[in-house]
């Protein structure tokens, strides 16, 4: 697998970075063709379940986690075909999309960052946001989990394929206390939501996703979905005070203030939904077990 990419951060400009991202492997192709196949509005049970068969260890991997706490189903789930009839097409894409992720950074060393650390605010951010869309009486509570659960994937992007970048970025995070968003800013032209748009778009992912991630730190420019990226902006600003952050750079320092405002919600009302967050973190957690 190639390890790095031509071109570093520094010369890239907005404009290149879809031809930059052609340079980086793809996900395997049973991937692309499920998440295209469910975006279509007539496919059917056994399509997907054929899909997914083809593929013996995603089948397993897929089956493990509906049968997780995080699904909440009492009785055991042991095809696929089941586990859409029963949690829906949605579920199954849910935890197609989030094993494929991970599938993808599997072996990731902690050296300059903990990446135990980084799932798990990944994780919280995707609970968070999960919790959030139910209690905002948003219909789209799988997808908000995804989209927190996958928020920062254009970090791992950087730490795998522009590694000496990604050493300046954790260094001047840290020497100058910045977030990592303010330390992208200040080195280049682009930054990791923006390559998390790109790569996600080159993966087909669900446009909602690719357009969630992109805005997670500027919800306001969010024209598509911008509900979705409110909510991973704020489950992203959450995450730190319950214990979650992101490693290598100081916390958000404040949360954007249309994006509470978009959701009908205060920072007092998500103070008071800790307990709550808490509650589905513990489950969603067990989804580390995958990675
Ligand atoms: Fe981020
Ligand atoms: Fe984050």
């Amino acid at each position: 697998m190639a390890k790095s990419v031509t071109k570093s951060l520094l010369d890239i400009h907005p404009r290149e970075l879809k031809g930059i991202i052609k340079e980086i492997p793809t996900l395997p192709v049973i991937y692309q063709e499920l998440f295209q196949k469910m975006q279509e509005p007539n496919v059917s049970v056994p399509q997907i379940a054929e899909i997914i068969s083809k593929d013996q260890a995603l089948t397993v991997k897929i089956l493990h986690l509906v049968n997780s706490a995080f699904y909440g189903y009492s009785k055991e789930i042991k095809t696929i075909s089941r586990a859409v009839v029963i949690l829906g097409f949605q579920a199954v894409r849910s935890a197609a999309l989030a094993i494929s992720v991970f599938d993808y950074f599997n072996g990731e060393d902690s050296s300059q960052i903990d990446m135990t650390q980084f799932w798990k605010h990944s994780i919280a951010t995707g609970s968070i946001c999960k919790v959030l869309a139910s209690e905002i009486r948003i219909n789209q509570q799988e997808e908000a989990f995804v989209v927190g659960l996958l928020h920062d994937t254009g970090k791992l992007i950087e730490k795998r394929y522009f590694s000496e970048d990604f050493e300046d970025l954790c260094l001047a995070a840290q020497e100058q206390q910045l977030t990592w968003f303010d330390a992208e800013k200040a080195l280049f032209q682009i930054n990791h939501a923006t390559i998390g748009k790109a790569i996600f778009r080159a993966w087909k992912f669900p446009t909602s996703v690719v357009d969630a991630v992109q805005f997670h730190h500027s919800p306001d420019s969010a024209t598509q979905y911008p509900q979705l990226a409110a909510l991973a902006h704020l489950g992203d600003y959450m995450a730190y005070p319950l214990g979650y952050p992101s490693p290598g750079a100081i916390p958000p320092q404040g949360c954007n203030e249309s994006a509470l405002k978009l959701l009908g919600i205060t920072l007092d009302d998500c103070q008071r939904l800790v307990p709550k967050f808490k509650e589905d973190l513990e489950s969603s957690l067990e989804i580390l077990n995958l990675v």
